[in-house]
């Protein structure tokens, strides 16, 4: 396998980085999750504005390669290193902040910036989805600034963990009786009538997902309200499903001990994730031209 590291294109066996890197000692830098579907990546200038926003959150500087045009480049060697030019992958990005002598506050003199990307073969679990998963309540215990995809993601590990050990395939997160969003996904209800999910603030990761599935959910006539349902209102809701890169849209179909809806997934959230599918096959499509 063929990763990417600081300008070179490398053997993922001869990949290192090193110990004073400031994404190892303090988790200081962001990262972005791309979908490949043959070959294209899925709403590329959405993922690239968010990485750009959070960099600017962090206050680091870019490096040079990282210009848009200089990351769907690198993309695009990894994609055809790595055979993934036909069927589906995923595409990881990390920014730090770089190598330094250890202290909490930056560097004095900015070092270069870490940049690190591999490739990934995805197949999507369609059984599961066709099936629909299972979820569990835990406290959201993060930071109040969830709206940056930085890579401190211990309490979305410990959350994750502890809903595989509970059977759960996903942990949903509450915060003072709102339910904020997934370990590693956006939160989806459809509640009396209306498509519901958490505004766009600092308690979540604005999921490009979620945006997608926002617009097509609207050019539907579907009613949508960016209102974080209430934790009591689980008991509610018709449907209840999960969102992101890799997730696409996965019905929940029980949260612990009670039933969602009917026990299986619901007719708006297989509707989206039909469309999703279509608009990723259009989506990348369109790549094409814009990446030449
Ligand atoms: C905490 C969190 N929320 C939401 C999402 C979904 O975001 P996206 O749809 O951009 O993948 C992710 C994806 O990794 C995430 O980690």
């Amino acid at each position: 396998m063929t990763v990417y590291l600081n300008t070179r294109f490398i053997k993922k066996s001869e990949a290192t980085i090193s110990i004073e890197d400031r994404g190892f000692i303090f988790g200081d830098g962001v990262y972005e999750v791309w979908r490949i579907v043959n070959g294209q990546l899925f709403e590329h200038a959405r993922h690239l504005a968010r990485l750009e926003r959070g960099l600017r959150e962090l206050r680091i500087t870019p490096p040079a390669e990282a210009t848009r045009d200089g990351l769907l480049a690198i993309a695009e060697r990894l994609i055809e290193d790595n055979d993934l030019c036909e069927g589906e992958g995923t595409l990881y990005l990390e920014i730090t902040r770089g190598v330094a002598p250890r202290t909490h506050h930056f560097p004095a003199t900015a070092p270069a910036p870490t940049v690190f990307a591999f490739v990934n073969r995805f197949v999507p679990p369609e059984e599961l989805r066709a099936r629909g998963a299972t979820a569990t309540m835990l406290p959201d215990v993060r930071w109040l600034r969830c709206d940056i995809k930085t890579i401190q993601l211990l309490p979305n590990v410990m959350a994750k963990q502890q809903a595989q050990e509970r059977g759960a395939v996903e942990a949903i997160l509450i915060r003072d009786g709102v339910v904020t969003e997934g370990s590693h996904s956006n939160v989806m209800a459809v509640l009396d009538g209306e498509l519901r999910t958490h505004e766009a603030n600092n308690l979540i990761l604005r999921g490009i997902t979620r945006d997608v599935l926002l617009e097509i959910a609207q050019a539907e006539g579907i009613a949508v309200r960016e209102e974080a349902i209430l934790e009591s209102d689980l008991g509610r809701v018709s449907e209840l499903f999960v969102t992101g890169t890799t997730t696409d849209v996965t019905p929940i179909i029980r949260v612990d001990d009670r039933q969602i809806g009917t026990g299986t997934p619901g007719p708006i959230a297989k509707r989206l994730y039909a469309l999703l599918r279509e608009r990723m096959g259009a989506g990348a499509r369109q790549a094409v031209s814009a990446t030449g």
